[in-house]
């Protein structure tokens, strides 16, 4: 391998910087040219290349967002656009392209192999933990701090007026942000999609709450029921609260990564450098148990699941 083609697609995490910074380094270390590849499939497409070195990805690798920008592409889902991108890898003499993403993006990629035969590499990077084959996804973790930080602010001013607040937090359709930052906060309830018990619990909880506290319920963004459902239930149990609603949106997307963020990019994209160098292709590069982990990409499904481990705390603490 030559010459690496790097792209950052779907929604921007904090510690992508991070990652582009560790290919760059582990491809210089091999003699390996980078190009960036910018606004994902849509920089693919339209053949906008930049060169990329570990002096300059040094300096930002602790910002959040993403220096190759990104996007979501319309135009990659056609024949046209898929067969444009592949061009570009040809023109530009692209041995091997890493995809940092979510699993639009590595549904992207595997259209892509279907029709060239590029080896890749996807490093999961979306706040959401929602992609198997690694235990958590780069952003994750410093969204949950985000979210935290903003979720204590929320509580001073709930404990002062004693009002109950409905924190909407990020995620899509997972509920790992939610019980994160809800159970890290001490949420009094938390609404996650994985979870169906989790609005009696509310309701039973809430139907004798006496005012003389605050009352924190985090919901989850894909939660079968969105918050403003869940203020009028609130209400037809207990008409006489004071309620109010914060949603935390963008916010918990930017930020400088957390510490954690920045090692698993670290450490992603040494592995997936490595892996493409040493003839791996079509692998999520992940950190499973503690350790560095390559795992296909055929099997790769939506992680939706949140372990019992969890669901029992969920139970414990907001039941
Ligand atoms: O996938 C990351 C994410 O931030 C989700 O949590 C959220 O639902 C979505 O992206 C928001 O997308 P957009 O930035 O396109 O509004």
């Amino acid at each position: 391998i030559k010459h690496i083609g790097i792209f950052t697609s779907g929604g921007d995490a904090p510690g992508m910087n991070a990652a582009l910074f560790a290919v760059a380094k582990t491809a210089e270390s091999y003699g390996i040219k980078l190009s960036g590849i910018r606004r994902g499939f849509e920089g693919l497409i339209d053949n906008d290349l930049i060169p990329l070195n570990s002096r300059q990805l040094q300096r930002i690798m602790h910002l959040g967002g993403t220096l190759l920008k990104t996007a979501r592409s319309d135009r990659f889902m056609t024949a046209l656009g898929q067969q444009k991108a592949l061009r570009t890898v040809q023109k530009n003499n692209l041995d091997a392209l890493i995809a940092i993403g979510g699993d639009g993006t590595f549904r992207g990629m595997l259209s892509l192999a279907n029709i060239g035969n590029t080896p890749f590499i996807g490093i999961p990077g979306t706040i959401d933990n929602d992609i198997t084959g690694t235990d958590y996804t780069l952003g994750f973790d410093s969204a949950v701090n985000t979210a935290i930080k903003c979720i204590d602010n929320i509580r001073d001013t709930a404990e002062s007026h004693n009002r109950v607040f409905l924190v909407e937090v990020m995620g899509r359709d997972s509920g790992y942000i939610g019980i994160y930052s809800g159970l890290s906060c001490g949420a009094d309830s938390i609404l996650i999609p994985e979870s169906d018990e989790d609005i009696t619990y509310l309701l039973n909880k809430i139907k004798n709450y006496d005012s003389e506290d605050a009352f924190i319920v985090v919901v989850a963004e894909g939660d079968a029921l969105r918050v403003e459902e869940v203020m009028s239930q609130i209400r037809n149990v207990n008409p006489h609260i004071e309620l109010r609603v914060a949603k935390l949106g963008h916010i918990q997307r930017g930020g400088n990564p957390s510490a954690q963020d920045r090692m698993l990019g670290i450490r992603l994209g040494v592995l997936a450098t490595t892996a493409l160098i040493e003839g791996e292709s079509g692998k999520i590069a992940g950190f499973c148990n503690n350790k560095p982990s390559l795992s296909p990409f055929e099997g790769l499904v939506k992680k939706h699941l949140i372990n019992t481990e969890l669901k029992d705390l969920l139970t414990l603490f907001c039941g």
